[in-house]
């Protein structure tokens, strides 16, 4: 049985108080806090930068993992500046496969010792990510078009998360947007062991309590997955 993990997304936090969004994920029992960088160019929208990474880094108990989801047309301009403050996991598009050197920039994230996550848009197939798979320690099925916190789940992901669940058992495959309870069990049953959640766990008045039966229920729906 593979490891579920909950992620909350800082992208849904009160931006007048982020120390304090960033502490409700350390005390909310989740296994990482999920940073969204957004550039303006690969999505329409802005969001945090690096400092923000240090700033978690500061904020978070030593050791938390900081899983930094890099929407950006130049990961590899940025990946390393990442790491160096406090970042423990880059994530980076296959979309930008054609100018970003995907190998070199996986190799250069595990020369720091950390983590690699390739992310696919809800709209880019499974036999893209096929060849680049041995890579990564993690491939982030987008299940809303990047850009904004609070979109709806897009159902029609799940196919392929079962055909990359069934190309690389073994690997962690997480879903990213419109995460909550009903669209997290349907997810963990096609096949995916890691939840972002950003505006459906941050609305909780008790995110400790939700983190928990989120994890309850994608562990017992993962353990009936349908490969
Ligand atoms: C979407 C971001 C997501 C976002 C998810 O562009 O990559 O991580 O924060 O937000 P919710 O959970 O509200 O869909
Ligand atoms: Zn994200």
């Amino acid at each position: 049985m593979m490891k579920i993990e909950i992620l909350p997304s800082l992208l849904a936090a009160d931006l007048g108080n982020l120390k304090d969004g960033i502490l409700r994920v350390a005390e909310s029992g989740a296994d990482a806090l999920h940073l969204d960088i957004m550039d303006g160019h690969f999505v329409p929208n802005l969001s945090f930068a690096p400092d923000t990474s240090a700033l978690c880094r500061k904020v978070l108990p030593a050791g938390f993992p900081i899983n930094t989801h890099l929407m950006m047309t130049n990961p590899d301009k940025y990946a390393l500046t990442f790491i160096e403050k406090g970042s423990t996991t880059i994530q980076y598009h296959l979309e930008m496969r054609d100018l970003v050197d995907i190998r070199a920039l996986a190799e250069a994230i595990h020369a720091k010792g950390m983590r690699v996550g390739l992310a696919l848009n809800p709209d880019m197939p499974a036999e893209v990510a096929l060849p680049f798979i041995d890579y990564a320690d993690e491939i982030l099925c987008m299940t809303v078009f990047p850009g904004y916190g609070g979109q709806a789940f897009i159902e029609s992901v799940l196919p392929k998360i079962t055909q990359l669940r069934k190309a690389a058992p073994t690997i962690d495959i997480m879903v990213d947007g419109g995460v909550n309870f009903e669209t997290a069990e349907r997810a963990a049953r096609a096949g995916a062991n890691q939840f972002v959640a950003g505006s459906f766990l941050f609305k909780q008045t008790d995110m400790k309590a939700a983190v928990t039966e989120l994890r309850q229920r994608c562990e017992q729906a993962f353990s009936a997955c349908i490969i």
